[in-house]
């Protein structure tokens, strides 16, 4: 294996979620590099942090004003070069997230470009005149809510982009002064050390030139995401989003070692597109597995799609959960939550943790005076909102999970079972989901079939998920039981006399007669075989 990303098990924290240590209820960097030991502990190798640079939190740090500091909600620059000099101690790497499509309406930029049509910061943001007839200058939607994406400026008499919250005004990178400085920016994290960035909707950077109107969505229907009436045929994924990749790739050549890993919620044919020739992503995050129905046939399938369809050189990646994303135990069901860890820590290629998906964390319901996103508040009731898989690490049993003190109130509330479904107890707990995820990364980090081996799927069941990951020296089964009751299975051949190595559970394991497997519902096993 060439590169340390390619071995990685990427874990990412929401940094207003992991620990508090200043009694503010929102968690900050000291609390990281407190619980970077956690990290190690459960076997991630890299942490991936959610955007830490000052911002008014119109959509909670994806809202930049200022992309070389950090917010003081988080701490100080000098708290960060501490978490990375801590993490690399213990052999943990450090991406950081870079929000380069859009700033905060509060950046120094926008105001300057805002203040005048002549300002020389006007052209960093994307101005146009109203149409034709007035109004704004195309149909254009933007996120969290479905308005229009063009936002009146009464002062300058015209209109500015923003494909997000109107808080969020469009960059524009075809402007060589944004490039310069926002590829500075990024240097300025690598030249402290960072081991390389998350990029944000990376894919939409880039706009149409003609800012052609987008087509309606023939299957759009009331009650889905307000948004989603548009088709996003000339607001994301243009052509020139390849150019765009190449610059950010640029700036991490220039350092060694650094990961580069893009948001790209794209079909697999155009996602695979985002490796470019070795010269755009390392990783294009791949989504697919929280956008497949949650079933044996449909994984196999997507699977099967997206390792024909990656290219020559390009290194796999997975992922189950999010901050965007309603929590992978609430989507398909507490009870396959360990199955779906089995399957992201043992299909070929990168995968990435969500904070708090290793202790089968669920969404959080949040009464309404405590809802904070924006996805939610612009948009009530449709389930749009971010905010229940966002909320406070469950670290152990004591008032406020060991987040905050128990007398301060967290930015979040806690989930009401944090007393049973935290850390410090399913660390105790042999057969608890912790204790699982922890012998599962184990096992993982030293077998050559799972960190490297290839992927090759067993058998078409309807209702078992099967393949085959093969090293040289190294073979591995994986027998995934999608449905709720136990299954008998016969075994491949090669396989057949092979120990099964290790279960989802511990009680009600499943057993092997005479080359036949018989599997438990939501169970998930692995055999392990050395070959000579
Ligand atoms: C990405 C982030 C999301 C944010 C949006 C706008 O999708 O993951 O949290 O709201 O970009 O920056
Ligand atoms: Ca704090």
């Amino acid at each position: 294996m060439k590169y340390w990303w390619q071995q990685a098990i990427v874990y990412q924290i929401y940094p207003r979620s992991f620990q508090d240590t200043n009694a503010d209820g929102i968690g900050d960097l000291i609390g990281i590099t407190q619980r970077l030991d956690y990290v190690k502990w459960l076997g991630a190798t890299a942490i991936w942090i959610s955007p830490i640079y000052p911002s008014p939190m119109a959509d909670f740090g994806y809202d930049v004003s200022d992309y070389t500091d950090i917010h003081p909600l988080f701490g100080t620059l000098g708290d960060m070069d501490v978490l990375i000099a801590a993490a690399h101690e213990r052999g943990l790497k450090v991406i950081l997230d870079f929000v380069p499509s859009h700033t905060s309406n509060q950046h120094p930029w926008f105001l300057e470009s805002r203040a005048s049509r002549e300002n020389a910061r006007r052209d960093w943001y994307i101005w146009r005149d109203p149409a034709p007839g007035g109004g704004p200058p195309n149909n254009w939607l933007s996120h969290f809510g479905g308005d229009s994406a063009w936002e009146w400026d009464e002062q300058t008499g015209q209109y500015y982009l923003h494909l997000f919250l109107a808080e969020q005004p469009d960059l524009n990178w075809r402007n060589p002064e944004v490039q310069h400085e926002m590829l500075n920016a990024m240097r300025f994290w690598l030249d402290r050390g960072v081991d390389g960035f998350r990029v944000d909707v990376s894919y939409k950077v880039m706009k149409d030139t003609e800012f052609r109107d987008n087509p309606r969505a023939a299957n759009w229907r009331p009650g889905m995401d307000p948004f989603l009436r548009l088709e996003l045929k000339y607001s994301e994924n243009m052509p020139e989003t390849h150019q765009f990749n190449r610059w950010l790739r640029a700036v991490a050549d220039e350092y060694s070692d650094r990961v580069l890993i893009g948001e790209i919620y794209l079909p697999i044919v155009d996602l695979v597109k985002h490796y470019g020739r070795q010269d755009e992503f390392h990783l294009p995050f791949n989504f697919h597995l929280i956008l497949t129905e949650w079933n044996a046939p449909a994984v196999r399938a997507i699977v099967e799609e997206y390792e024909e369809a990656l290219p020559e050189g390009a290194w796999p990646n997975w992922v189950l959960g999010n901050h965007d994303q309603h929590r992978f135990a609430t989507r398909v069901g507490a009870k396959q939550a360990r199955l779906g860890m089995m399957l992201l820590l043992t299909l070929r290629g990168t995968p990435t943790i969500y904070y708090g998906d290793e202790i089968g964390m669920q969404d959080v319901e949040i009464p309404l005076d405590k809802i904070q996103d924006p996805a939610e508040l612009n948009a009530p009731g449709l389930g749009l909102g971010r905010d229940p898989e966002r909320t406070p690490m469950q670290w152990d049993s004591s008032p406020n999970a060991g987040f905050c003190p128990p007398d301060v109130e967290p930015w979040l509330p806690l989930a009401e079972n944090y007393e049973q479904v935290n850390v410090a107890r399913q660390k105790e707990e042999p057969d608890s989901m912790l204790s699982f995820t922890h012998s599962l990364i184990a096992l993982r980090q030293q077998s050559s079939a799972l960190i490297e081996g290839n992927y090759r799927t067993v058998g078409d069941d309807e209702h078992l998920l099967s393949y085959m990951r093969e090293s040289d020296d190294e073979r591995a089964l994986i027998v995934l039981n999608f449905g709720a009751v136990p299954r008998t299975w016969t075994l491949p051949a090669e396989i057949g006399e092979s120990e099964l190595s290790l279960s989802t559970h511990i009680k009600e394991r499943s057993t092997v007669i005479d080359g036949k497997l018989t599997i438990g519902g939501h169970e998930g096993v692995l055999f392990r075989q050395k070959l000579a």
